[in-house]
C-alpha cells in the first residue's frame, strides 16, 4: 500500500464530541451492575404481577437460628413508607439471646461480594412494636455460619425512621448474605434495607462502582447517552400508584430524583425491576465525573420500540413536553428556578451545562410526526441553546425512511439519531458511508452501532467503520457504540462493551477499540488517499482503511487499521511516541514503532461470552445507503 497525505489540503474539523458512550440500563447495567447497592429489591417492590419468577421476598430469606423463628410477608397498606414506596416488609421475629431470627439479603448474581478490609454502609428505614429492638447487621456465608463482619443498630418506637451503620468487611468473598437478625420478640417493619461499599466511584454515596465506572473513564468518552435506548421510551405513560396503573411504565426522570426512598421503582422494558436509585442526578453527576457532557434521550410519548398504544391526549402530552422543560432546568436552571432547586437541594448547586437532548429513541411510529414537534417548539421557543437530536429510520420501513429525513430537515433537527447493527462485513462496506452524506441537512449522532459481536475480527470492522466517522466528523458529531455495559448472568443484548459479574469487569475487544480512538482524537483530518488491492473496498484481507488528521501538538498522525501483514496493525504514530497511543487491556505492544496486538488473548472465552444470539434473525436496521452515493 502506498499512502499519500495531503497534509496542507483542505481540513475537516473533528468534533470535539466525537466518541461517547451509549449507556442504558439494560443487562442489569444499573442494579446489580453500575449502581454499587449491594441489596436487591430493597424496597420490597418485586411484584408477581410483573414477572412470575418475582415474589415480594425476591433476594430475600426467613432466618430462624437456635430456636428462633421469624415470618416475614411483604404488604401495603396505610402503613406505606410513603406513597412511591407501597410496599414493605412486615416482620414478626420471636428470637431470644442465641436465638437470633430476621432476615437476610442474596443480592444479584451468586451473592454480595465483599473485600476484605473494605467498608459497607448500611442503612435502613425501620419500626418496632416493642418499644426498642436491638438489631444485629451481619454479613456471612451462605451456610450463616461465618461472620464476615457485623454492627448492631437500636430500633425505637413505631414510626419510620432511618437507620445507619458501617460495616467492615472480615473476608473477600463473592458469595456474602446481608441478614438483619434480632435476638428478642417483636413486630418489626422494615424499608429501603440498603448496603453500598464505602469506596464508590468518586467517593459519592449512593454512588456507583468504582471498577465500572474507572472503565468508563479509560475510555476518555466525550459524551454520555443515557439512559438507554428502548428503556427510555416503552410502556404506559400513566403516573405510578394511579388506581389501576400500569407498572410497567414509561421513563419518566422526575421519577428518578430526589431522595431514593421516595423514588418509585419500575418493571423496564428488559423484563426487570429498576430500583432508580441511580437516576437522572446521578446520571448527570456521573457524566461531570467523567469528563463527558451529558446526553439524555426522553420519550417523547411514542413507544417506537413496540409497546402500548402512542400518547395521543394532549393534555397528557403537555405534561410530558413541561416535564422536558423541567428537565432542562433541572440539568442548567439557577437553583433558584423550581427545578434547579431541587438539583441544589440533591447538593450540586452548579448547572450541569447540558447542551443536547435526544427526543425519542428508534420512533418509527407516525405519532412521531405529531407528537416531536410540540416538544421541539417547546425546546426551541425556551431553550435556543440546546442542541435537538431527532430520529432515523431503517430502510425496511421503506418510503417512511426518506419521509423520517425529510421530517428532521422540515422541523430544523440539529441532529438525527442512526443506529446499525449489522455484520462486519457491512460494517467494512460502509467505511464510507458518511463520505458523499448531505451536508446541507441535520448532522449526524451515530446513536448506536456494533457489527453483533464481541469477536476481535468484530472490533477490527468497527475500526475500519470509525476511520470513515472520523473523516467525515464534519457531519457526524456524535458517535457511540451498542449499550456499554452487560450483567454476564442478566443477558438481554449483546453485543456490549464491558462485561461484568460481581467482582471482575473486563472490556471486549470493541470496548478498546472505541477507548483508543475515543482517546486520541485529531483537531483537523486532512485529506488521503491509499493504494488497495482490488477486494479491498468490502473485504478486510488486505484492506487499508484510514484517517488522516493533524493535531495541536503533533503534525503527523495516521491511523490505520489493517492486517494484510498478518499481525493487526491499528496505528502508526510517526512522531510523537508511544505513550499517547498506548492501548489498555495489555494485549498490545509496540514492535518496530508499531502497535500489534501481542496475543490472541482478546479473542479468549471471556471477550466472546456465550449468549443467545438467536434474537439477531427479527432484528436487523439494514440503514439507507441513499445519502452515502454507494459503498
Ligand atoms: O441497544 C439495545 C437496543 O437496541 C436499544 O434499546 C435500542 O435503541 C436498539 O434497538
Amino acid at each position: 500500500h502506498t499512502i499519500t497525505i495531503d497534509a496542507d489540503g483542505p481540513t475537516t474539523e473533528v468534533s470535539d464530541d466525537l466518541y461517547g458512550i451509549f449507556y442504558e440500563d439494560i443487562n442489569r447495567a444499573a442494579d446489580g451492575g453500575l449502581y454499587a447497592e449491594l441489596v436487591q429489591n430493597r424496597s420490597f417492590e418485586y411484584s408477581t404481577a410483573d414477572n412470575a419468577s418475582y415474589t415480594g421476598l425476591t433476594s430475600w430469606e426467613a432466618v430462624g437460628r437456635g430456636g428462633g423463628t421469624a415470618s416475614p410477608e411483604v404488604v401495603t397498606n396505610a402503613e406505606m413508607l410513603n406513597a412511591n414506596n407501597r410496599y414493605y416488609l412486615h416482620l414478626p421475629v420471636d428470637g431470644a439471646p442465641g436465638a437470633p431470627a430476621g432476615v437476610r439479603n442474596v443480592g444479584y448474581n451468586s451473592g454480595i461480594a465483599l473485600t476484605e478490609g473494605a467498608g459497607y454502609r448500611f442503612s435502613v428505614f425501620a419500626r418496632t412494636d416493642a418499644g426498642t429492638t436491638p438489631l444485629t447487621v451481619r454479613l456471612e456465608d451462605p451456610s450463616g455460619n461465618a461472620v464476615h463482619g457485623a454492627t448492631t443498630v437500636d430500633v425505637v418506637g413505631d414510626a419510620w425512621t432511618r437507620y445507619e451503620g458501617t460495616l467492615t468487611a472480615t473476608a473477600t468473598t463473592a458469595d456474602a448474605r446481608l441478614a438483619v437478625l434480632a435476638e428478642s420478640t417483636a413486630t418489626l417493619r422494615l424499608d429501603m434495607v440498603s448496603l453500598f461499599p464505602v469506596d464508590t466511584f468518586e467517593g459519592r454515596e449512593n454512588g456507583v462502582r468504582k471498577d465500572l465506572a474507572e472503565m468508563m473513564e479509560a475510555m476518555d468518552p466525550q459524551f454520555l447517552r443515557f439512559p438507554g435506548g428502548c428503556v427510555t421510551n416503552v410502556g404506559t405513560f400513566d403516573a405510578y400508584g394511579a388506581p389501576g396503573y400500569d407498572r410497567r411504565r414509561t421513563y419518566r426522570w422526575k421519577e428518578t430524583v430526589g431522595p431514593v426512598e421516595e423514588r418509585p421503582t419500575n418493571y423496564n422494558f428488559w423484563g426487570y425491576n429498576q430500583s432508580y436509585g441511580l437516576g437522572y442526578f446521578e446520571y448527570f453527576q456521573l457524566a461531570e465525573d467523567l469528563g463527558s457532557t451529558p446526553l439524555p434521550v426522553v420519550s417523547v410519548g411514542v413507544n417506537g420500540c413496540g409497546g402500548p398504544p402512542p400518547l395521543t391526549d394532549p393534555d397528557a402530552l403537555d405534561g410530558w413536553v413541561q416535564d422536558t422543560l423541567d428537565l432542562i432546568e433541572f440539568a442548567n436552571g439557577a437553583p433558584t428556578t423550581e427545578w434547579g432547586a431541587v438539583r441544589a437541594e440533591m447538593g450540586h448547586p452548579e448547572p450541569f451545562g447540558l447542551r443536547y437532548i435526544g427526543l425519542g429513541n428508534e420512533e418509527v411510529q407516525r405519532e412521531f410526526l405529531d407528537n416531536y414537534p410540540l416538544f421541539s417548539d417547546a425546546i426551541k421557543a425556551a431553550h435556543p441553546e440546546i442542541r435537538i437530536i431527532s430520529n432515523s429510520g431503517q430502510t425496511s420501513a421503506g418510503a417512511w425512511f426518506d419521509e423520517l429525513w425529510d421530517f428532521a430537515v422540515e422541523q430544523d433537527a440539529d441532529l438525527v439519531d442512526e443506529h446499525y447493527y449489522n455484520s462486519p462485513e457491512w460494517f467494512l462496506a460502509n467505511a464510507n458511508r458518511y463520505d458523499s452524506y448531505d451536508r446541507e441537512g441535520p448532522h449526524v449522532f451515530i446513536g448506536e452501532y456494533a457489527s453483533k459481536g464481541n469477536t476481535f475480527y468484530n472490533a477490527l470492522a468497527e475500526a475500519a467503520f470509525m476511520t470513515g466517522i472520523e473523516r467525515n466528523s464534519d457531519v457526524i458529531d456524535l458517535a457511540s457504540y451498542a449499550p456499554f455495559f452487560a450483567n454476564e448472568d442478566y443477558v438481554q443484548w449483546a453485543p456490549d462493551a464491558v462485561w461484568f459479574d460481581n467482582v471482575d469487569a473486563y472490556g471486549s475487544a470493541n470496548y478498546h477499540v472505541q477507548a483508543m480512538f475515543a482517546q486520541n482524537v485529531g483537531d483537523v483530518v486532512v485529506p488521503s488517499t491509499v493504494t488497495q488491492p482490488t477486494n479491498a473496498a468490502d473485504d478486510i484481507t488486505g484492506g487499508v482503511f484510514l484517517s488522516t488528521w493533524l493535531t495541536s501538538a503533533a503534525y503527523d498522525n495516521v491511523r490505520v487499521t489493517s492486517n494484510d501483514t498478518g499481525d493487526v496493525l491499528f496505528e502508526d504514530d510517526f512522531s510523537d511516541g508511544a505513550a499517547a497511543w498506548n492501548p489498555t487491556g495489555g494485549t498490545w505492544e509496540v514492535v518496530d514503532g508499531e502497535y500489534v496486538q501481542a496475543s490472541t488473548t482478546v479473542e479468549d472465552a471471556r471477550s466472546t461470552p456465550a449468549v443467545d444470539m438467536s434474537g439477531w434473525s427479527s432484528y436487523t436496521y439494514e440503514m439507507d445507503a441513499r445519502k452515502t452515493g454507494g459503498a
